[in-house]
């Protein structure tokens, strides 16, 4: 790497992930989910640095260049990645964070990995930030990072970010090191979160837990202040509105319309294959309308991307069974020959494709149990300035706090889910548009990069003065 940066970002994952090909050569592809997705244009815009693991075990890397950005490879043994990143991020502290929809496990040896492979994310980031530097840190995996950092750089300015939803205090009280946890996030300047509920729940839980008095937005502590705000993370809709509008994307959505058997209605589902996504609930509802007789057969084809995620932690596994179970029997009774009613494909595939995907559907259906914001759901919005098109999303979203004319429904009510879905299939063109056009409109102004600037706007406007302390 040249030099230190005076932006950086930190998070677990680096945008491209390391795989092995069959043949044995090494190649690097992008990295899942949500968090890659929103930052990546962001930091290829700005130029910075991106410290964050690569994604292989064992296997210590130099930094090197890619897509105008600098990437620092931090590395992970093969045990830290079953204790840090398997164990104590995504099978306690996920599920915690997501209304305990699965049973968060609580473990000693995972907790000292978190805390030894933070230690190393702060020292890798200590090292690579210039004087004064403005280092974002990202997500749950790393919430010790902050305290961290500030411990061995107190000069540099740091915000974090919570992609995922911050629980009620009743919830993280459970947590055995709820406090090391909180003290961890108070190192930054700034602590970013999805929606206002989020911000709210982590100040009154510093009140609870450390007693620490607050006003606002604002957290005092000691000797200096916390600022915790909402700021819902977007997409880059620019980039999707025109990537739609290419003759060989639009080529592409009529053709995968006909591989479909060329239905009436195009249902569409997008996820990682993780237990949050309400995947399940959102097929037994399309299967429940097909044995009702409400969809004829023929009329509507369910197609069902899941990204393959965190293959080796139990509740993914067995979800993964789960899924594949329902969709078999779903086509079983429900198949003829030239009818398959639900099309499941377990894989990753490129913007163009997903893009292509998104613009033959004429139903999105986004239900997850419980989503920090779910970029899916403007992802799709993004792609229709046809102003053809209904989205089904679940209230539990952060994405419906700002995509109201959605057909809203709760993914645990599965009468719900069936009314809402068919309202979408029977929506008049006229009542389409005008939902569409209300929701591309606030996509479009708030958009990943308005996210970002806001973000590190405040980052770098100093809070209030100590002095106007005050117990809330
Ligand atoms: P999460 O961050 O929990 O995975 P989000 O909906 O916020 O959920 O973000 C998921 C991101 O991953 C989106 O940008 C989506 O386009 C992308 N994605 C999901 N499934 C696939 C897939 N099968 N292939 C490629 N990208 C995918
Ligand atoms: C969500 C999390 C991210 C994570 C992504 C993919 O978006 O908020 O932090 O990177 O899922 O999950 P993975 O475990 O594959 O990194």
């Amino acid at each position: 790497m040249t030099g230190r940066s005076s932006y950086l970002i930190v998070a677990n994952r680096l945008p491209v992930d390391r795989t092995i090909e069959p043949d044995g050569t090494a190649a690097w592809r992008r990295s899942p989910g949500g968090l890659v997705t929103a930052i990546a244009p962001v930091m290829q815009r700005r130029h910075g640095a991106w410290a964050g693991w690569h994604g292989a075990a064992d296997e210590v890397l130099e930094p090197f260049e890619q897509g105008g950005m600098n990437l620092i490879p931090v590395p992970l043994s093969a045990r830290e990645v079953e204790l840090y990143y398997e164990g104590f991020s995504n099978a306690t502290l996920w599920p915690l964070y997501h209304d305990v929809v699965a049973p968060p496990v609580f473990d000693r040896k995972m907790w000292d990995s978190y805390r030894e492979v933070n230690q190393r994310f702060a020292e890798a980031a200590a090292e690579a930030a210039d004087e004064g530097a403005v280092v974002w840190v990202q997500d749950y995996q790393l919430q010790l990072v902050p305290a961290m950092l500030r411990k061995l750089r107190p000069d540099l300015r740091i915000g974090f970010f919570l992609h995922i939803p911050f629980p009620p205090t009743e919830l993280f009280w459970r947590l055995p090191w709820r406090r090391e946890l909180v003290e961890g996030l108070l190192g930054a300047d700034l602590v970013g979160f999805q929606l206002p509920g989020g911000a709210s729940n982590f100040r009154r839980l510093c009140r609870r837990l450390l007693g620490l008095p607050y006003k606002g937005n604002e957290i005092f502590l000691d000797d200096r202040i916390v600022t915790t705000q909402a700021f819902p993370i977007s997409v880059d809709f620019a980039q999707l509105d025109s990537l739609v509008r290419d003759p060989n994307i639009v080529a592409r959505a009529k053709e995968i319309r006909m591989e479909l058997g060329d239905p009436e209605h195009v249902l569409l589902g997008v996820d990682r294959l993780d237990y949050t996504k309400g995947i399940g609930q959102r097929l037994e509802g399309f299967g429940e309308l097909l044995n009702d007789g409400r969809l004829r057969p023929g009329e509507a084809v369910f197609v069902q991307i899941a990204t393959p995620s965190r293959e080796r932690v139990d509740e993914y596994r067995r979800l993964r069974d789960d899924i594949e179970l329902q969709v078999g029997r779903i086509n079983g009774e429900h198949a003829q020959l030239g009818y398959q009613p639900v099309w499941y494909f377990h894989q990753s595939y490129d913007h163009e494709e997903l893009a292509a995907l998104y613009l033959a559907a004429d139903v999105m259906v986004v239900t997850p149990l419980r989503d920090g914001m779910n970029l899916v759901a403007k992802e799709y919005v993004s792609c229709h300035h046809d102003l053809h098109g209904a989205l089904v999303l679940s209230e539990f979203a952060g994405a419906a706090d700002e995509l109201r004319q959605a057909y809203l429904v709760n993914p645990y009510d599965v009468e719900d889910v069936k009314r809402q879905m068919l309202a979408a299939m029977r929506a008049t063109p006229h009542e389409l548009a005008r939902r569409m056009r209300t929701m591309r409109r606030r996509v479009a102004t708030y958009d990943v990069d308005r996210w970002a600037s806001e973000f590190l706007t405040a980052l770098e406007s100093p809070a209030s003065e100590p002095s106007t302390r005050h117990s809330a």
